[in-house]
């Protein structure tokens, strides 16, 4: 058992209150095993949208797959739900969240660490009933209070509650961690995960003061030795921003944050009205994904979050995670102590 152990620990089967999250549409095994095996809860990102779903899906598998033989720990894997216009959920979703579940059906050393599912962007009402008859845990991402509490009433295990300052797709109403978080915790009773601005223990004991259970972090991550699947580029355009080096542009669906480049700039300044939507729809995901597998940080769209101003140095997640618990439990000793 770690410094910090709670219902979340336990909940999600880990030694330390720390998430890395979603980072989609990118591939992220060796990292969420390295986060894993640090104690934390590591996750496997959805790798893209692809025209054709069977190669998506294999591919997305693949990830899974080897994530399983690089840890035994548990993980997680992100399915974002995404809606169209009309509000129908999109065919990606229903195929990674089934890939997902025959990956478990089919290898019980992968059910035994692929134990849980996080949804993200649309209502996964739908979906709560699979998964849970697989047997995994659901947690729902949420950008609002009125979000979390139907999710819960849904019958979701745990919300992580995503704030304003988050990298990657941002929730549309936009509320800082600062307020959400609270607010979120006065009305749910499942355990409250915090995500966005997490980086240290000062922000995973602030995050446990606020009443979240632990911090799910993405952009932290990112900039780390063990996630060796990304462009080095990627990780150092992150370490040499600077605070006001990040801006909202809309994404694949909805608001979206990375850095300021002329990629992101292209979508928030131009507002290029005579772009066929679904042209410029593909541009965004290759642009994204120019970045991560090629290092384009500047014609690619760099997907981060304002924490990246905030954050220095890479990481070696196998120390990074337990250390981050035992600076958070050391803060909270101190503040117990001054009373
Ligand atoms: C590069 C990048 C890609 C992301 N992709 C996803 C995704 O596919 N699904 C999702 O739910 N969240 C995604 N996010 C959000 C993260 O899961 C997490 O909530 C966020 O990074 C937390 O804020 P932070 O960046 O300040 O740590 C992404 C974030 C980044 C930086």
């Amino acid at each position: 058992m770690g410094p910090i152990s709670n219902r979340y620990t336990r909940l999600a089967g880990i030694e330390h209150p720390i998430v890395q999250e979603g980072l989609g549409p990118f591939k992220t095994p060796k990292l969420a095993a390295a986060v894993s095996n640090a104690g934390g809860l590591g996750t496997v990102s959805m790798p893209g949208f692809p025209r054709d779903l069977t190669e998506g899906a294999r591919t997305f598998r693949e990830h899974i797959e080897e994530c399983a033989s690089l840890t035994d720990k548990p993980f997680a894997v992100n399915i974002p739900v995404g809606v169209d216009g009309d509000g129908n959920v999109l065919a990606f979703t229903d195929a990674y969240i089934n890939t997902a579940l025959e990956a478990r059906a089919a290898d019980d050393e992968i059910a035994k660490r692929l134990t849980v599912l996080t949804t993200s962007a649309g209502f996964p009402g739908k979906y709560v009933g699979p998964i849970k008859d697989a047997g995994m845990v659901h947690q729902h991402k949420v950008g609002s209070t009125a979000q979390a509490l139907k999710a819960q009433e849904a019958g979701v295990d745990a919300v992580i509650a995503a704030g304003f300052e988050m990298g990657g797709h941002a929730p549309s109403k936009g509320v800082h961690t600062y307020v959400l978080v609270p607010s979120v915790t006065e009305v749910v009773d499942v355990p409250v995960v915090l995500s966005g601005g997490a980086k240290d223990g000062r922000t995973l004991a602030a995050a446990l003061c606020m009443g979240a259970e632990a911090v799910a972090m993405g952009t932290r991550f990112i900039a780390s030795e063990e996630n060796s699947d990304w462009h080095p580029s990627y990780a150092q355009a992150l370490l040499s921003a600077q605070e006001g080096d990040d801006v909202a542009f809309t994404g694949v669906y909805g608001p979206c944050r990375g850095l300021r480049n002329r990629a992101s700039l292209r979508l928030v300044e131009d507002h290029d009205d005579t772009t066929d939507p679904a042209e410029l729809l593909r541009w965004k995901i290759e642009s994204m994904q120019r970045a991560q597998t090629e290092g384009d940080v500047e014609d690619g769209l760099v997907l981060a979050g304002q924490v990246a101003g905030a954050i220095g140095e890479v990481i070696k997640v196998a120390e990074f995670v337990p250390a981050m618990a035992e600076e958070a439990a050391d803060v909270l000793d101190r503040l117990a102590a001054r009373r």
